[in-house]
């Protein structure tokens, strides 16, 4: 038996992932790049232990038995299964896995992101003891780690460069590419499914005085998973298409410079746009998805305040109401304070940029 503990951070996107290619939908290739920062101290712990068996899966989520009817234990199980497919050798083991969030689960936190890095983690230090070839061939280094991390959820690509700091998921595959998986050979499968990965383009120390603010709205599970949500948008949005292409060409390049260049008003600025155009797009699917509510617009309107004369903090949304704000650090605590009078004192949590996951 073997036993592996590890921890790894959550990520917080600027440039955001919202729609799959739909040949690839199983591989969550994604039809554009996206950029996020590695969120200091919101992790999840993972131990994992693997030992001789036929495949089976146990599964505790914040010191609770998750049973195979619940959806969380389905998300872990289809990952594992799709290991199982792509190296028949990992099928002779059975999984034992127990994770633990320091922060609420699917309240739009991106738990998912620090959950499958931690496993993919985990199965990294797992494999290499167990299956030594496997593990140098396609679990060595952090890019094809990160392709693991993706197959259980797209997020979770970005929360894997060793490095973390600012971190680039690129899409891989042409959004055009016309065959799927079942048309092309073996090795094109492999060569499609390790094209799309993730690596640090800059790191936590890049950018020190930069502050990360998780603004907790509300508890409680979110109402549309973004899974699904983003299922629907690529089949019902007519406009999806235009943001995929309009994000990579004009704001991926422009915020990788504001962030180089260590310019927060321009990042700021456009960190507003782009989580106004992820919510636009979801408006515009059929049927509507919404995600934030009147506390969100409050904060909304609160930032928007704040830099009425100098631009002093962005905000952005995932798939939850729970806000995340931008700031540096001489503005912190006037930020925060603005933020605890909307959600309270207990609900600001004040962070930074972090490395990546590590084994403990
Ligand atoms: O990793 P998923 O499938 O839960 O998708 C997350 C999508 C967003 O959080 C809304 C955006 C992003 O890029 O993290």
């Amino acid at each position: 038996m073997v036993s592996v503990n590890v921890k790894a951070p959550t990520n917080i996107a600027l440039v955001k992932y919202w729609g799959k290619n739909p040949l690839w939908e199983k591989f969550h290739i994604p039809m554009k790049s996206s950029l996020s920062f590695t969120v200091g101290d919101l992790y999840t712990e993972t131990t994992l232990e693997v030992e001789d068996g036929s495949g089976e899966l146990s599964f505790y989520l914040n010191g609770e038995e998750i049973t195979p009817e619940r959806k969380e234990f389905e998300y872990v199980d289809k990952y594992i299964k799709k290991l199982f497919e792509l190296f028949p050798e990992t099928k002779k083991y059975n999984y034992h896995v127990e994770s633990k969030n320091n922060f609420p689960t699917a309240a739009g936190f991106a738990s998912s992101a620090s959950g499958f890095a931690a496993m993919a983690k985990a199965l990294q230090g797992a494999m290499k003891e167990l299956e030594p070839q496997l593990y140098e061939k396609y679990f060595a280094d952090d890019a094809k780690l990160s392709v693991f991390a993706r197959l259980g959820s797209g997020s979770a690509t970005r929360s894997i460069p060793s490095e973390g700091g600012v971190v680039i998921w690129h899409r891989g595959i042409d959004p055009n590419y016309p065959f799927g998986p079942e048309e092309v050979s073996p090795s094109t499968k492999e060569h499609v499914i390790f094209s799309s990965y993730a690596e640090s383009l800059f790191p936590a120390e890049h950018w020190p005085e930069l502050r990360i603010i998780y603004t907790k709205v509300r508890k409680g599970e979110k109402a549309v998973k973004s899974r699904a949500g983003m299922k629907m948008t690529v089949k019902t949005n007519p406009l999806h298409r235009q943001w995929v292409e309009y994000e990579e060409s004009v704001m991926l390049p422009r915020v990788v410079n504001a962030i180089r260049e260590k310019d927060f008003e321009a990042l700021a600025k456009d960190t507003m746009k782009l989580s106004n155009g992820l919510h636009a797009m979801m408006l515009y699917t059929e049927p509507r998805i919404r995600y934030l509510n009147d506390t969100s617009e409050q904060i909304i309107d609160a930032v928007l305040d704040l830099n009425e004369s100098e631009v002093k903090a962005a905000y952005t949304f995932d798939a939850g109401p729970n806000a995340v704000v931008f700031t540096l650090a001489k503005y912190e605590n006037e930020v925060s304070s603005r933020l605890a009078e909307i959600v309270g004192e207990e609900n600001v949590f004040v962070t930074k940029m972090g490395k990546g996951p590590a084994f403990i």
